[in-house]
């Protein structure tokens, strides 16, 4: 994946940033998004699932209660979590991350992307993609992408 850096104008262009991101992404993939509430991390999420090839845009929803939904077409796999409203170790415990970021078995690709992640980046496999939207304005979207090794 080549590191990005982009704007998008518009909810649809932040999408298809999402679908270029996933396209670029190895087999197993691991995608912390980074930006304030409302900074368009489930909305890149649309795209994403897209690109990844499991759903398309209007089925991906915000896993803000549920904390993590799942999407799985063939061998491909996305799972979407939103860490949110997390606020214990225990919460996490029940969610399962350990096996949330296994990697898939050989042939499957796998991909975890994680709004709030931040607050799991000590637990998160290396490398990993950081990924943050900054709003600039006037409802632009600032993009930047890094693997984290
Ligand atoms: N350029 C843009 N790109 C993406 N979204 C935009 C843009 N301009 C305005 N928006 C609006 O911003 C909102 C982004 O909401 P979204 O749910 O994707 O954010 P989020 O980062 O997932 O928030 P949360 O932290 O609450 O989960 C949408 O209502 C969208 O229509
Ligand atoms: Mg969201």
């Amino acid at each position: 994946m080549l590191t990005l850096d982009a704007t998008a104008d518009s909810a649809e262009a932040l999408e298809e940033q999402g679908r270029l991101l996933a396209r670029a992404l190895p087999p197993f993939a691991v995608v912390v998004l980074i930006g304030e509430l409302g900074a368009g991390k489930t909305t890149l999420m649309k795209g994403v699932a897209e690109g990844w090839e499991v759903a398309s845009a209007d089925e991906v929803t915000s896993p803000t209660y549920t904390l993590i939904h799942e999407y799985q077409r063939g061998g491909r796999r996305l799972l979407h979590l939103d860490l949110y409203r997390i606020e214990t170790g225990a919460q996490l415990e029940t969610l399962g991350l350990d096996d949330v970021l296994r990697p898939p078995e050989s042939g499957e690709r796998k991909l975890v992307a994680i709004e709030w992640g931040e607050r799991v980046e000590d637990q998160l496999p290396r490398p990993y993609v950081r990924l943050e939207i900054t709003p600039t304005g006037g409802g632009i979207r600032h993009l930047r992408s890094s693997w984290v090794r």
